[in-house]
């Protein structure tokens, strides 16, 4: 089944004197399931790319259907709401609140929803923060933790609400190669033992080799 459907996406960044093109008619069709790794040289679309399959920027052209619905021309609060509930966020640089402690921050997508009491909430938070080794940060603020457990705790943000699609970002870019093949398997245990389809930008050949399938990109293009 696809997941998420891209159909003649373009993006044209508009600034006072320039106009960029950062996606040219992009087609691409991912089925559930799939962890898929995106790559190109510094510049070619990739975090614009991601930033629209994850609802976070609009394409000047074109359809970005999501488990069949599509997105184009939704209203923002339907937007935020389906992302909320269906898309993690994995970012290279955490994109941690630096006056929000570890649970407050990994609790986050989780206030926006409703029905889920407070008690709940925090043993879910807790639940998923132990599983990532953090059981013994709780109570850290991000300035008292070192990269790799930074890291850690925005993937427990991402995963905390059960979605079916995670994004990532160069998720290891910022961590060393122990800390980086560390956060590369609880992806793959993520997507291999609980089914997320997952979609990440990297720049480094051989995690790409680990997954199912490698989208190229150059210049806002798709080239393989
Ligand atoms: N908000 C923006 N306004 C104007 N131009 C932008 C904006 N965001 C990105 N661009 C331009 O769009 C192009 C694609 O940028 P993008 O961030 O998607 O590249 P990338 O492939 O993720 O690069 P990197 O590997 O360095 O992260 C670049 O030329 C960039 O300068
Ligand atoms: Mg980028």
């Amino acid at each position: 089944m696809e997941i998420i459907k891209l159909e003649g996406i373009e993006k044209i960044y508009r600034t006072a004197d320039i106009e960029t093109m950062a996606l040219e008619n992009v087609n691409i069709s991912i089925d559930k399931g799939e962890f898929v790794s995106i790559m190109g040289p510094s510049g070619c679309g990739k975090s614009t790319l991601l930033n629209i399959i994850g609802l976070l920027d609009k394409p000047t052209k074109g359809h970005i259907l999501l488990s069949g619905s599509d997105m184009t021309g939704q209203s923002d609060r339907t937007l935020s709401k389906f992302r909320n509930e269906n898309l993690g966020f994995i970012f290279q640089s955490f994109h941690l609140i630096p006056s929000l402690n570890v649970m407050q921050n990994v609790a986050l997508p989780l206030t926006y929803r409703s029905g889920e009491r407070g008690a709940e909430r925090q043993r879910q938070v807790k639940d998923v923060l132990e599983r990532l080794g953090l059981g013994n940060r709780l109570h850290h603020f991000p300035s008292q933790l070192s990269g790799g457990q930074c890291q850690r705790v925005a993937i427990a943000r991402a995963i905390v609400g059960n979605p079916e699609i995670i994004l990532a970002d160069e998720p290891t870019g910022n961590l060393d190669s122990h800390k980086g093949a560390e956060v590369m398997d609880l992806l793959h245990h993520l997507n291999r033992d609980e089914g997320r389809t997952i979609v990440m930008v990297t720049h480094n050949e051989e995690q790409a080799r680990q997954t199912d399938r490698i989208i190229r990109f150059f210049d806002g293009r798709q080239v393989q």
